[in-house]
């Protein structure tokens, strides 16, 4: 089994005497816990007892809270480091630790359910949420106050297989390389004009950042993003169909190909040198057609590389023409949707995606395109593993 590194956070509620059950699980499978505790939770548990659970003396690493870890989990989260959370402040380890890591995290709220259905924690929660941190609990029970609510932590076993669950995801395209294509190209009319299309590079950058996650070797080419590219992978800028091209053709060797970004079918023929001046003259332009990445790539593939392409459509044979792409580009996948809908695709947060391959189709139900990425994702992590197993076989 993968050791991985987990940062556990406490903090300073009455559930923190569980975190030492929830330390000891992750211990007994064999990984490599930090404990973290708040000054609040020290004054409920001890960090000795922390230390000697994890079989680890107080570090003599000046800043063992800043090392990169797999996961982080903070067990019981309480109001008030969620708060601090969603906000970004760094005035503990535990909050310096969760503003530098990177990868998936977990928490696990617990606190009076007045506290928990106020507007204000709500809020914090939906700014984690969208950040993509998860959130376990908290449950309906008795609460240690006498009251009774939704407030109590998750437990601590409950908590622990979903840890293995994120380590799992989390390493489940490591030693993969994988190519994303996002935004929308411009193909210029002269030099300051250009023929586009209102593609925005959410999904695509959305993708890049959870295969990133899954621990995939990213390059993700952008085309004219409106959203910032996640950190840590490498971004190249492919304004143009034909800068996506030459520098897909670069990388056709990735083992997953996502092929997000709307790339334009028709260019100027001719480009102008400066820029064209007005005349009150008819300006008729010429378009030419550009040459299809996807299905170059389709054409070309010798490694069993999964392919996977997007469909933006409307009308009623949308989905008919979203099957003749699948089998004319010669593609895995194609994750297909309704642009005629206003709610999802271009430029929204949501999306509601038909993923579309030989064996049939599977409706992803809407919701931000994060999500939907990692479904995206999850399908072709299942093909190249086919193809993985196919290839041990021989
Ligand atoms: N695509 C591509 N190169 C192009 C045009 C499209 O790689 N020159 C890719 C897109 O990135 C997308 C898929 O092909 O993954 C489908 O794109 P779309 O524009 O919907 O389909 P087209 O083949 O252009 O067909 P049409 O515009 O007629 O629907």
């Amino acid at each position: 089994m993968h050791v991985a590194r987990i940062l556990l956070g406490v903090t300073g509620g009455i559930a923190a005497y569980k975190a030492c059950e929830l330390l000891r699980l992750l211990v007994r499978a064999g990984h490599d816990v930090i404990p973290l505790l708040t000054p609040g939770a020290e004054r409920f548990v001890r960090a000795a007892t922390f230390h000697a659970l994890a079989r680890r003396g107080p570090s003599d690493e000046p800043y063992p809270h800043l090392q990169r870890a797999d996961l982080l989990v903070v067990a019981p989260l309480t109001a008030n480091t969620l708060a601090k959370l969603a906000h970004g402040l760094a005035d503990t380890a535990l909050a310096e630790a969760a503003l530098a890591h990177a990868g998936p995290t977990l928490v696990a709220p617990a606190m009076n359910s007045r506290m928990w259905d106020h507007a204000a924690t709500q809020a914090n929660v939906s700014l984690l949420r969208e950040r993509g941190v998860e959130l376990i609990g908290p449950e309906a029970g008795e609460l240690a106050e006498g009251e009774s609510g939704v407030g109590r932590m998750a437990e601590p076993d409950a908590i622990a297989r979903r840890c293995e669950e994120l380590l799992r995801v989390g390493a489940s395209l490591q030693g993969s390389s994988v190519l994303v294509t996002a935004g929308g190209t411009r193909e210029p009319l002269d030099s300051v004009r250009f023929l586009g299309n209102r593609s925005s590079g959410r999904m695509g950058v959305e993708l890049a950042a959870e295969a990133h996650r899954r621990g995939a070797d990213v390059t993700l080419l952008a085309a004219n993003l409106e959203v910032e590219p996640p950190a840590g992978i490498a971004v190249i800028e492919t304004p143009t169909a034909a800068d996506m091209m030459r520098e897909a053709l670069a990388r056709a060797g990735a083992d997953i190909v996502l092929m997000a970004a709307a790339v334009a079918d028709y260019r100027p023929a001719a480009r102008g040198a400066g820029k064209r001046a007005k005349s009150g003259e008819r300006w008729d332009v010429e378009l030419e057609p550009t040459d299809d990445v996807l299905a170059t790539l389709g054409a070309g593939r010798t490694n069993g590389q999964v392919l996977v392409g997007f469909a933006a459509e409307h009308g009623e044979d949308g989905l008919a023409r979203a099957r003749e792409k699948l089998a004319g580009k010669r593609v895995d996948l194609i994750a297909y949707n309704d642009i005629s809908r206003g709610d999802i695709g271009f430029g929204a947060r949501e999306n509601e995606v038909l993923l579309v391959s030989p064996d049939g189709e599977r409706r992803l139900d809407k919701a931000p395109k994060r999500v939907i990425a990692a479904e995206i994702l999850d399908e072709a992590a299942r093909l190249l593993e086919r193809r993985d197993g196919r290839a041990h076989s021989r």
